[in-house]
């Protein structure tokens, strides 16, 4: 693991190689679920990347701002997008240090995270936790529809500092956005 370099970079400071080289990283990691969309959602935050001795991102994790209404409050919260590492570097603890680090950025920026995954165990060893109320996506037109297509939803609090406001068990809308809302 030596080989390897980490960074936090803002999405303004990536180019266009930057990002050709993490949607192959993507790619490999997720196969044909990843989208255009689902790319597109990883950008405008901030990013924690793992790059092996030819400078090819091996690992990522992002967090990008999105307003997120629970019950009756907003919150200008961070979301995780697009946590990934190459298939031949799993398992060696890759994930995890780019969750860990990522979770810094979070706690300097953010009140809450929230990510969407069917990978629950992964995150729940590094202390997010399960939303257990229901979640809807908010049009343009201000209509809002229950939304219960993703894998489901997570939820981690820096350092457990108590949110007010921020009750896991109610409601969370997010706005819609083109491809997976959440
Ligand atoms: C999920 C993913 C990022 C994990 O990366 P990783 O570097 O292999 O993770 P780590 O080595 O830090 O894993 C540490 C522990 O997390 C757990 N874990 C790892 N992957 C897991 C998964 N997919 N589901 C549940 N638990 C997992 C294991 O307990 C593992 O410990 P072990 O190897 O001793 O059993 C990686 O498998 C991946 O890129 N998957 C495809 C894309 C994806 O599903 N992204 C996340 C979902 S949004």
């Amino acid at each position: 693991m030596s080989d390897l370099r980490w960074a936090v970079v803002a999405s303004r400071e990536l180019g266009d190689a930057d990002r050709s080289a993490l949607r192959e990283l993507w790619d490999d990691a997720f196969g044909e679920r990843f989208s255009d969309d689902d790319a597109d959602h990883a950008f405008g935050g901030v990013h924690v990347i793992a790059r092996d001795d030819e400078g090819r991102p091996v690992a990522h994790a992002s967090a990008v701002p999105r307003r997120l209404r629970v019950g009756e409050t907003w919150f200008e919260a961070a979301y995780v997008e697009a946590v990934a590492v190459a298939r031949a570097r799993r398992r060696q603890g890759l994930g995890t240090i780019a969750m860990e680090l990522l979770a810094d950025q979070i706690a300097a920026g953010w009140p809450f995270a929230m990510l969407s995954t069917g990978s629950h165990g992964f995150y729940e060893r590094l202390g997010w936790r399960r939303w257990a109320g229901r979640s809807l996506t908010r049009r343009a037109d201000g209509a809002e529809e229950f939304d219960d297509e993703h894998g489901g939803l997570m939820v981690l609090v820096p350092d457990g500092v108590p949110v007010p406001g921020l009750d896991l068990t109610l409601d969370v809308v997010c706005e819609d956005r083109a491809g997976d809302a959440w």
